[in-house]
């Protein structure tokens, strides 16, 4: 009895001393914290889900819209989509940052997305965003960007008037459903102990819609205004991160910038450029195993094509890992052979089974060229509160979108390691648990 009580006492005692510091100070090197947007850290302070599985489909039935919005980000097309009416999920992206804005610094808590080139805050006296912006005129390093800059030009910006001067303002859209208008800016950004000065991001004036980011988000796409592109020697264009599970309340993950610290003997598969989504991190997926049986698949729906923008991307912002819908019923096909039915569908999992036939089903592993990535039975499956049922979490590209493209999704990320090392255009792998 003593010994039980001393030991829930300790349970509790290491919980929240670790909670404490995860939400209070950073650790003392260039990693942030990568903080789950139900964790207890999070600034958003959502209700902590009753059930986890209606939770990810929540989460996921934003996911045709972010793949939607993710085929639209095509090189020199202008990024207007109209924005949906009615009834709209809050969704604020999955992860968090938390950064440091102008001098002395305003504490911002940014969500994490490596399919946006630019970063973007929203300033103090915007219509329509949260009560938490950034105030431009409280920082000593702040200044405006005119129009007639090159930088103004990468974000689309509108052209300088006839006359005068005019600082640069853009529009955008983001998320599939919702859009912004911002003045291109410049001032401190902190990361942990790192400054990087006259960083340019997006000062938001006003917001439609309800999928910008409350507190603004940070861009670790690769195109020229990416956080990549602006810190240059800093972080030599590497950076990893390790997402934790949504489930993970207490813990947070880490977001790593620059070569130092990063995994060596990590297995590496190479990042491929698509000049049809310049922003976006390719990679070249050769096959799909459902537990020994390579799925068979004509090359062409994996097949990486830079005049069309098909292939395969990794996405920290998509939720649940997309096919296109031949390679999808193909792997489908092939577990519904292996394990025993009947199959329901609970929300965007069409394959849900007895929970108790999970410890014999199939595991999922992606091919990469040079890499393959055994799904470990969490990224495999999800449970529902019951835990009666277990559901291949794996999804088609909604019918809607118009892209040959197959998106790596957070769920399949969650405890592992994820290197992106542009600079030598390869994308690590590697089991981490930080949960
Ligand atoms: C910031 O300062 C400028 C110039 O002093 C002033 O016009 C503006 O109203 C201030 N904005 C806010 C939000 O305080
Ligand atoms: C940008 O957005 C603002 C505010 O929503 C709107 O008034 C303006 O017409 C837009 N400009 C362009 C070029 O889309
Ligand atoms: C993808 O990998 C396969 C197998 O190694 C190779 O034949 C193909 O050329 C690669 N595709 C690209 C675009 O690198």
């Amino acid at each position: 009895m003593d010994f039980i009580a001393t030991l829930s006492f300790l349970v509790l005692f290491i919980s929240s001393a670790k909670a404490l510091d995860l939400c209070g100070s950073q650790p003392d090197n260039s990693d942030l914290s990568v903080i789950p947007i139900y964790g207890k850290c999070s600034p958003f302070n959502p209700p902590k889900p009753e059930s986890w599985v209606s939770t990810i489909i929540n989460m996921a039935s934003k996911d045709p819209a972010r793949v939607q919005y993710l085929s639209s980000l095509v090189a020199q097309k202008s990024t207007a989509v109209p924005i949906a009416s009615g009834q709209q999920v809050l969704t604020i992206g999955n992860y968090v940052v938390k950064v440091k804005l102008g001098t002395p610094g305003q504490t911002m808590f940014m969500v994490l997305d490596t399919s946006n080139d630019v970063a973007w805050a929203p300033c103090s006296g915007c219509t329509g965003c949260s009560t938490t912006t950034f105030s431009p005129n409280a920082s000593s390093s702040y200044d405006s960007l005119d129009c007639s800059l090159p930088q103004c030009t990468q974000v689309h910006g509108l052209l300088c008037p006839a006359t005068g001067p005019a600082s640069c303002s853009f529009n955008q859209s983001y998320g599939g459903d919702s859009s912004f208008s911002a003045s291109l800016v410049q001032d401190s950004l902190t990361l942990a102990n790192d400054v990087v000065p006259n960083f340019a991001f997006g000062c938001i004036n006003t917001i439609s819609g309800k999928s910008v980011p409350p507190q603004g988000l940070l861009g670790l796409g690769r195109g020229p205004l990416s956080l990549l592109s602006q810190s240059g020697a800093l972080y030599s264009s590497v950076f990893s991160y390790c997402l934790p599970s949504f489930k993970s309340y207490y813990f947070s993950g880490s977001l790593k910038l620059g070569p130092i610290g990063q995994p060596e003997n990590i297995q590496t598969t190479p990042l491929l450029k698509n000049p049809h989504r310049p922003s976006l991190y390719y990679v070249n997926l050769t096959g799909v195993s459902v537990g020994e049986v390579r799925v068979p698949i004509t090359p062409e729906y994996l097949a990486f094509n830079p005049n069309t923008g098909a292939g395969t991307i990794i996405d920290s912002g998509t939720v649940v890992t997309r096919f296109v819908q031949p390679l999808y019923a193909a792997i489908r096909n092939e577990f519904v052979k292996q394990v025993k039915g009947p199959f329901t569908t609970i929300g965007v999992f069409e394959t849900c089974f007895e929970a108790s036939a999970e410890v014999e089903a199939p595991l999922i592993t992606l091919h990469f060229e040079g890499l393959s990535m055994k799904l470990p039975m969490e990224n495999n499956f999800l449970h529902t509160s019951a835990g009666s049922r277990a559901c291949l979490a794996i999804a088609p590209v909604p019918n809607n979108v118009n892209a040959a493209m197959n998106v790596i999704a957070n769920l399949q990320q969650q405890n592992h390691r994820i290197l992106f090392d542009v600079a030598n255009s390869r994308l690590g792998i590697a089991r981490e648990a930080c949960n």
